[in-house]
């Protein structure tokens, strides 16, 4: 098997429960997904990950786990999974899951256990969280969900302790100093791969120790136990890719990979909000910015990019005057803004310009790392801000134009999330079948240009030349490895642009990746160039 098989793929992330319904209960689950796997391969993805499947009070859409070793009953069975997973490797899909390592929920036994002194089992599971008689402890640590929690510690009458939650106050954080819970917490990996995993994606894993004076975040223990998470599946199921989820800058993201011994994947966050920042602004500056404080990494490692997920758009990474800057462009009504984010999805943020979503998406699919795309985005999907928290960016998939848009045949009343409706964004605008059957569809479009992509290994591993065009408008770079050279333009402006570039290599022939034609045949290093409004082009080198 080819062991870094991720640097080559594309990931589609689904959210389970607003899938597909298989049993007509109103809630997405594994079979529905299943039975969209055709659906799928024929977009053009490689491997899919499913936010969180186990048992849990669902306070946090399963980020809040109440059982690691099971599959919650509304999404089905470890037998259904396992179907999934055996559908899936048939048409060459893989299927990433989540550990979630730094919190369970407060339902979880460990924690019942933990917290009442009377349990018959606290003395084993009493130290398995993070106790302490004060509150005042590791004051340094910021707060993640500053619109929910006030603090990192919340006190528990049972125990009459404070108990310590990076997230939300029902996600007590597990005490990684306790050997006990370091083996747990593995077991629960070597379960997983045992069911059938192709990679995991790690939750949160910034925080999983504490120490008093620093941040707790990105500390050396924290890695040494992902090392170890590491070490296990190399010698346990070798070619189980790792994706952490390290939400920091870059020069702190790349000690997540250590030297090639610990995740093979992490997301980088830091690019994702420039790349609208540059739409926003008609400039490249911040795409260049963030690139130059961009280390390379090992070579057996990769970046996970995006342009939405289903968490809020963060703004963590980016300075105050940014985030400002954002948040008037991106998110000018207050309920678009959730903590330190934008919670809206990728077509109602370009406003629901196929010019603006391509071109976004071109960058995506052509710049460094293996991209994620985001359920439904490949149809434009839209948001509803008026429900809590993040579930506006989780709503049923809109499949057809049909009731509950083709996703349940439940009642409407007893869906678990309403689908859209709007007038712009409702399922009867906006849905897989109608798409399906118009060539000009976002859909068709996608599902085109990631045919291209895989076509180039360049684009999955080649380096990354960022060109310097004088026209700031324009996002100019090569992507080059062994086999290819393509060089890659963007028009980050609603209006024509146009430029000289200096060609790295020389000149030569031209074809032009998307439309077939071959397009200069120019003898020197300077090529004269001009982009339609937001327009793009693939163009392979020599
Ligand atoms: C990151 C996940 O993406 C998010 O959805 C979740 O709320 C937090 N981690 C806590 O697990
Ligand atoms: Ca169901």
């Amino acid at each position: 098997m080819v062991q870094d098989w991720f640097k080559d793929a594309i990931f589609y992330e689904v959210f389970v429960r607003a899938y597909a319904d298989s049993n007509g209960d109103g809630i997405g689950d594994l079979l529905g997904l299943t039975s969209k796997l055709d659906y799928l391969k024929e977009l053009g993805v490689d491997a899919l990950w499913l936010l969180p499947i186990s048992p849990s009070p669902l306070r946090d859409d399963g980020y809040d786990c109440s059982n690691y070793v099971d599959v919650h009953p509304d999404y089905g069975t470890l037998e259904d999974y396992r179907t999934l997973v055996e559908e899936a490797h048939k048409r060459g899909l893989r299927i990433i899951v989540e550990l979630i390592p730094n919190h369970s929920s407060d339902q979880h036994a460990w924690f019942q256990a933990s917290r009442d002194p009377a349990h018959p089992e606290h003395d084993k599971y009493r130290d398995w969280y993070v106790w302490s008689d004060t509150d005042q402890r590791y004051a340094d640590a910021r707060i993640i969900f500053l619109d929910y929690e006030p603090s990192n510690w919340t006190y528990d009458e049972v125990r009459g302790m404070y108990y310590w939650h990076r997230f939300f106050h029902h996600q007590p954080d597990l005490n990684y100093e306790n050997p006990e819970v370091q083996r747990a917490m593995m077991r629960v990996l070597q379960f997983w791969i045992d069911q059938g995993v192709d990679g995991i994606r790690i939750d949160a894993p910034p925080y999983l120790y504490e120490r008093e004076g620093t941040s707790c975040e990105n500390l050396p223990e924290t890695h040494a136990y992902l090392k170890r998470l590491r070490a296990f599946v190399d010698a346990y199921a070798p070619g189980t890719m790792l994706l952490s989820e390290a939400n920091q800058w870059p020069e702190d993201v790349v000690a997540y990979m250590g030297e090639g011994d610990e995740m093979h994947m992490n997301f980088h966050f830091p690019l994702m909000p420039r790349i609208f920042m540059a739409l926003a602004r008609a400039d490249r500056t911040p795409i260049e910015q963030i690139m130059a404080r961009t280390p390379d990494l090992p070579e057996s490692c990769q970046w996970g990019t995006f342009l939405r997920c289903h968490d809020e758009l963060t703004l963590e990474m980016v300075t105050p005057e940014e985030r400002a800057f954002m948040w008037e462009v991106y998110a000018p009504e207050a309920r678009m803004r959730l903590n330190l984010g934008i919670r809206r999805r990728l077509a109602p943020l370009l406003d629901n310009d196929v010019r603006r979503i391509q071109v976004a998406n071109s960058i995506l699919l052509t710049f460094i790392g293996s991209p994620f795309l985001y359920y439904g985005d490949e149809i434009g999907m839209g948001d509803n801000i008026w429900l809590e928290d993040r579930d506006g960016l989780r709503t049923p998939m809109q499949w057809e134009d049909g009731p509950n848009a083709g996703f349940s045949t439940a009642s409407k009343e007893s869906l678990s999330d309403p689908v859209i409706e709007d007038p712009v964004y409702g399922y009867k605008q906006v849905n897989v079948k109608a798409q399906e059957a118009d060539p000009d569809s976002l859909l068709n479009w996608t599902r085109w240009v990631l045919s291209v992509r895989k076509q180039h290994t360049a684009f999955g591993r080649g380096r990354l030349h960022l060109l310097s065009p004088e026209n700031r408008a324009i996002l100019a770079y090569v992507r080059q490895d062994k086999e290819q050279s393509i060089l890659l333009l963007h028009n980050l402006s609603a209006t024509r642009q146009e430029t000289t570039l200096e060609l790295p290599d020389g000149g030569g022939q031209l074809a032009d990746l998307l439309s077939g034609e071959v397009l200069v045949s120019a003898a020197s290093t300077t090529l004269p160039v001009a982009l339609e409004p937001y327009g793009y082009r693939w163009l392979k080198l020599g």
